[in-house]
């Protein structure tokens, strides 16, 4: 009986409320420490600011895109700064991606159908953490190695930003621009924000 419940909690810690992956949280938060990664990426904005900030890492990013990236970086964008880690096994990266989840917030959408079109597109830009790879006006924002997005009103049309926000790899393949799940209404919100910004 007892070894019954223990093989459950084992499984319940294993196959986990993390979305599936089987990874162990708490290990991932040791390892994130332990392998230097807050040298270079912050958490909520707490860490180094080389790399994006991860707080929503996971809601832009597939679990298998996470895993493909952190086994090796290089193949997937050519001179990054981000090291190929010596991992002891892949157990190590699903951890770290369980850990991912434990900090992510989930996207609110009460707001659409209720502000203008600009205004959901200026919360949905907050919700999403566009702001975690670019700059938006806030001078805090955003990385230095990733475009600015203060005036990009006036460096692209409507439709090029449709085009862009709808399948980045389908304008420029091989792009580390994340292609993010957005209904039709969330897009239109948003780029309806950023054609705003002149
Ligand atoms: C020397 C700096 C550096 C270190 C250390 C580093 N990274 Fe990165 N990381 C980057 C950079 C820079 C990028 C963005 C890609 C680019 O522009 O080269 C990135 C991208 C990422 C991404 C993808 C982010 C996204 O939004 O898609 C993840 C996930 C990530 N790193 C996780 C980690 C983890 C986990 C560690 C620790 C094992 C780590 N990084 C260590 C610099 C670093
Ligand atoms: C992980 C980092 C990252 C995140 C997060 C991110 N982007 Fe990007 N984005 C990029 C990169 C890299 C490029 C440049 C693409 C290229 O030239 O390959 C880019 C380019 C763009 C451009 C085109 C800029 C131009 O005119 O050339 C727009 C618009 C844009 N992103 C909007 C967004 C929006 C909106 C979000 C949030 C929903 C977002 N991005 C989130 C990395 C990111």
């Amino acid at each position: 009986m007892v070894f019954r419940l223990l093989f459950i909690a084992v499984l319940a810690l294993s196959a986990n409320a993390y979305g599936g992956v089987p990874g162990d949280a708490e290990m991932g938060r040791e390892i994130y420490k332990s392998r230097g990664c807050p040298i270079c990426h912050s958490i909520v904005r707490v860490g180094g600011t080389v790399g994006p900030d991860l707080t929503q890492v996971s809601v832009r990013r597939a679990d298998e895109r996470l895993v493909n990236w952190l086994k090796d970086p290089p193949s997937l964008l050519k001179d990054t700064d981000m090291p190929k880690v010596p991992w002891k096994d892949e157990k190590e990266i699903l951890d770290l991606i369980a850990y991912f989840k434990t900090f992510r917030k989930e996207i609110n959408r009460d707001f659409l159908g209720k502000v203008s079109k600009k205004e959901a597109g200026k919360r949905l830009i907050k919700e999403y953490d566009c702001r975690s790879c670019h700059r938006i006006i806030d001078p805090e924002s955003g990385r230095e190695r990733f475009p600015e997005l203060t005036h990009e009103g006036r460096k692209r049309s409507k439709a090029w930003l449709n085009d862009w926000l709808k399948d980045p790899q389908a304008v420029k393949p091989g792009t580390f621009m994340p292609t993010y799940p957005l209904s039709d209404e969330e897009r239109t919100a948003i780029v309806e924000y950023l054609t705003t910004l002149k």
